[in-house]
């Protein structure tokens, strides 16, 4: 059966991204459909990562989708960086009079999606064969389902990065950047008490780990491996021993156990697309880049983009003109590009690569005590992860 709808904005993917531009553009009066490949339960159950910028809490906040995240979240003033047997904390807040807070990708996803459905927003999961046509004519259109056809006047690519919207740009139009590194993380979440107050970043000779949480009863931790490694390869007690022996360094510092119940391999990767936009589609979050996850940026630069995007749609439908629309790409690509630089940094430094020599390894050391010995230093480390 063909189905027509009309819409102002038709926004492909139903992840951080799509949902609060969505969310934006409805408390501008502007109309959207969403659409989305997965299901709302798959949606809502993505293990992602959990630490939200300042900026991010505070747009969530005053657009009214962050009161669970008020209550639920935790915010956290300084991370530690924990190499060459001791630990050293950088003051995020004392430093930048700024904090981070501690709340999962999977949670922000659940608010959206039930501020947009007690709004009447339109969202459709579980579409299949979605495509973008007309993307350099006035009146662009999405089809789906074999037979739906959503038009409208711009299109939002936010389906991530292994979405159709990025592909529906001509290959001459598009420019990308990308680096892949030698290794993932192995990512695990555990029924166990916090075994620290704030996030460990840990550097050692047999790979990179890092401790992170959830709530007062689940902690999620995650440790450098191969990338193509596979979860059927780590049983529980071999989990336990590499991460003990990554994280414990002599201080007297011990690592809680608990019943591990999700495990899963992140892949770990640098991408970026230029420009963010094609005639009438906007491309936005995980479409448009990747950043590794030892920068903690992906989230908030997909909601960076959207913000810049609701304004940008929302200056043109108001007044006609398209200034904003053509400064979004070069706008949002600043910032992305920071924290491309930003997350490779923290990449480099802190993980173990396969060529690496001991020369490397001594270099990596003495660029973290430079880190925790300079404020200069710890300056541009805290003013970079709180955004
Ligand atoms: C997480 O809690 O999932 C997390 C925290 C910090 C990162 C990456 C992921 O850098």
């Amino acid at each position: 059966m063909s189905t027509q709808v009309a819409t102002q904005v038709a926004i492909v993917g139903a992840g951080p991204a799509g949902l609060l531009l969505s969310h934006l553009l409805h408390r501008e009066g502007i109309r959207s459909v969403v659409i989305e490949s997965r299901t709302r339960e798959e949606i809502e159950a993505t293990i992602r990562a959990g630490v939200l910028e300042q900026g991010t809490v505070d747009l969530l906040v005053q657009s009214g989708v962050g009161e669970r995240l008020k209550r639920e979240g935790f915010e956290h003033e300084g991370i530690y960086l924990r190499f060459g047997g001791r630990t050293h904390r950088i003051a995020l807040k004392e430093l930048t009079g700024r904090a981070i807070t501690v709340y999962a990708q999977h949670e922000v996803i659940k608010d959206l999606v039930a501020a947009r459905l007690a709004d009447g927003g339109e969202i459709h999961f579980g579409v299949k064969d979605a495509a973008l046509y007309d993307l350099d004519t006035d009146t662009p259109k999405v089809r789906y389902d074999h037979g739906k056809e959503i038009s409208c006047d711009f299109v939002a690519g936010c389906d991530g990065f292994h979405g159709v919207s990025r592909p529906s740009i001509p290959s001459r139009h598009r420019h990308e950047f990308a680096r892949t590194y030698p290794f993932g993380w192995f990512g695990i979440l555990v029924e166990a008490p916090p075994s620290t107050d704030e996030l460990i970043y840990a550097h050692h000779e047999r790979g990179f780990a890092l401790v992170s949480t959830r709530s007062p009863q689940i902690q999620r931790l995650y440790f450098q491996c191969d990338p193509e490694d596979q979860v059927r390869n780590w049983p529980d007690a071999r989990i336990w021993e590499e991460l003990h022996a990554r994280l414990e360094n002599g201080e007297g510092w011990k690592l809680a156990e608990g019943r591990i119940f999700q495990k899963g391999v992140i892949a770990m990767r640098s991408f970026v697309v230029e420009p963010l936009r094609h005639g009438r589609l906007f491309l936005a979050g995980d479409a448009a880049h990747i950043v590794p996850p030892t920068g903690a940026k992906g989230l908030n630069l997909a909601v960076n983009d959207v913000r810049l995007l609701a304004s940008a749609f929302s200056s043109y439908f108001k007044s006609g003109k398209e200034d904003a629309l053509h400064a979004y790409s070069p706008e949002a690509l600043r910032r992305v590009w920071r924290a491309e630089y930003f997350s490779w940094w923290m990449t480099s430094m802190l993980h173990r690569f396969r060529d690496d020599t001991p020369f490397q390894h001594r270099v990596q050391l003495a660029e973290l005590q430079y880190v925790v010995s300079s404020r200069a230093k710890a300056l541009t480390l805290a003013e970079n992860y709180v955004g």
